[in-house]
């Protein structure tokens, strides 16, 4: 999406900025949004002449970059002129809104990383400039049209060439991904698979399953969701599930290194165009992860099926049982479920996007009642091939004492088998006038100071990406009282377990 996008959409961004959004609110700006775009549907007619909405442009891996030569239906000719292999993979990709009219950067990025893995396919670069350079709301209602237009493409090329079409992919951004799923839905066969790059949410998001991508589209469809509602109160990108798999990398919203909330914070003084970059990059992304995916496959990102982000930010949805976890991007397995299932990861800020996850699950103890804590917990985590170190846990909730509670924590390096972790306990001004009230109601109440201290015996982990658990114990016990850095280790105990096992089954 481009400029226009921002300068219309960007009216409430500043409405929803001042103030704080409120579910009501969010349900007005979707009416203004409505009232303010929908006069303007009746101002454009739908072409009238029965001309072509869509051309086809066979790049070479060569030259990713440019349209030397169209395939075009019902001239059979052009399918050897072009050299298209009839045995080999077809993707068809289908770019999105434009105002430019022009060709965004990342289409040559997706061709070369689709002939990258895939030598010998054909990549089809759909050119609908003409039909979504109009008003986004004119380029959403055609979207079916041009949608149509490719599912008589590909009829015409499976019965020109006998492909099958589990050999077709189809990859679309944005309102291209709905293009998409009106191609599948209106073309004589099923097709393979449909890849959804951050579906265009306005004028999609609730709709009928037939009005936008849906599972029925193809064999298999997957989507990836980087810049969804609840980050604004508006979207660009659509929040509801829509395919077999769908994927929210980062709650699908605040991608790391787009700074869409630094520019929200900044916009009184940056303007429109901080704003408008963070918002290009956060919906982007989603073709990124996906020519990562590509050209990494030795470094794919790994999703987690949870029942909500809150919940996998708590590091409790890091199971692979069950098909509960799979693959971001191209190497996806192909799960089909009656209901789409919806999955979270967390990325890097950067190519290669993956990160390691681990849910550190911690008993906080302690002897004497303590109000709430938020305290700021630091994790340094030391393996066999390197060490994170100074991370900071993310927490979701305060403190309280006697309970076992969950964190999600992400490392950007592989540290191989984790060996040992130092935690850091720093107390927020709040809590230490508490904690200082604690300790004198405790002198008061006879017990020593030092027993007001909260105690972490054990620490349970778990490895989203090797799904290997473990338990680490303190290193010296001594140091139990969570005041300072204290060390955890791999607890004795649990070895001793282990190897007692190992023996009886030598016996
Ligand atoms: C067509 O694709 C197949 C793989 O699907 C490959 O083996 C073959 O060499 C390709 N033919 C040409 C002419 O490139
Ligand atoms: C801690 O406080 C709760 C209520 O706030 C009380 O029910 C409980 O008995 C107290 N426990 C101790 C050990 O003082
Ligand atoms: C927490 O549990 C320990 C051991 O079971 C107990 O001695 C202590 O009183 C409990 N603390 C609170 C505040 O309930």
């Amino acid at each position: 999406m481009k400029r226009g996008a921002y300068q219309c959409l960007s009216l409430f961004v500043i409405c929803l900025t001042v103030y704080p959004v409120t579910p009501l609110e969010e349900e007005l700006s979707d009416t203004l949004f409505d009232n303010f775009l929908e006069p303007l549907k009746g101002l454009f007619n739908k072409n009238d002449d029965n001309s072509a909405y869509a051309k086809f442009s066979l790049r070479k891996p060569s030259d990713p970059d440019d349209d030397v030569c169209y395939i075009v239906r019902g001239k059979p000719e052009t399918l050897n002129d072009c050299q298209f292999n009839t045995t080999a993979k077809t993707f068809l990709v289908i770019h999105g809104w434009t105002v430019s009219g022009m060709f965004e950067s990342w289409v040559a990025m997706l061709v070369a990383a689709l002939y990258e893995r895939e030598r010998d396919a054909n990549v089809i670069v759909v050119d609908w400039l003409s039909t979504a350079q109009n008003h986004y709301v004119v380029a959403a209602q055609n979207t079916k049209a041009v949608g149509q237009d490719v599912a008589h493409f590909i009829d015409w090329i499976e019965e020109n060439t006998n492909m099958p079409l589990k050999n077709l992919h189809l990859i679309g951004y944005s309102l291209g991904a709905h293009v998409a799923g009106f191609a599948g839905s209106h073309a004589s066969n099923k097709i393979g698979r449909i890849t959804g790059l951050d579906p265009a949410g306005p004028d999609f998001e609730g709709a009928h399953a037939h009005h936008r991508l849906s599972p029925d589209d193809a064999h298999f469809v997957d989507v990836l969701h980087t810049f969804t509602r609840g980050s604004l109160g508006l979207s660009i990108g659509i929040q509801q599930p829509v395919g077999h798999v769908d994927i929210y990398p980062n709650g699908g919203s605040f991608q790391p290194g787009c700074n869409l909330r630094g520019a929200l914070e900044k916009i009184a003084n940056f303007g429109i165009l901080a704003m408008s970059n963070a918002i290009k990059c956060e919906h982007e992304r989603s073709v990124h992860l996906f020519i990562d995916s590509l050209l990494n496959e030795q470094e794919v990102s790994k999703a987690y099926s949870c029942g909500s982000n809150d919940m996998f930010d708590r590091g409790v949805c890091l199971s692979c049982r069950k098909n509960r976890c799979n693959t971001v991007g191209y190497d996806v397995s192909k799960v089909r479920k009656a209901r789409s299932v919806k999955m979270f990861t967390k990325t890097r800020a950067s190519m290669p996007f993956r990160v390691y996850h681990y849910q550190l699950k911690i008993h906080f103890s302690c002897k004497v009642n303590q109000s709430e804590m938020e305290p700021s917990l630091t994790v340094s985590l030391y393996g066999t091939k390197g060490d994170a170190e100074d991370l900071q846990l993310n927490m979701k909730d305060k403190i309280s004492v006697n309970k076992t509670h969950s964190f999600l924590l992400v490392t950007e390096k592989d540290i191989g088998d984790l060996l040992m972790m130092k935690f850091k306990w720093e107390e927020s001004s709040s809590w230490s006038s508490s904690s200082l009230l604690q300790m004198v109601s405790s002198w008061w109440s006879g017990n020593s100071a030092a027993t007001s201290g909260v105690e972490v015996h054990k620490i349970r982990v778990k490895v989203g990406e090797t799904q290997k658990k473990m338990v680490f114990c303190v290193k010296t016990p001594q140091a139990l009282n969570f005041a300072q850095e204290v060390t955890f280790v791999k607890c004795m105990d649990d070895w001793k377990s282990h190897s007692k096992r190992h023996n009886l089954k030598r016996h």
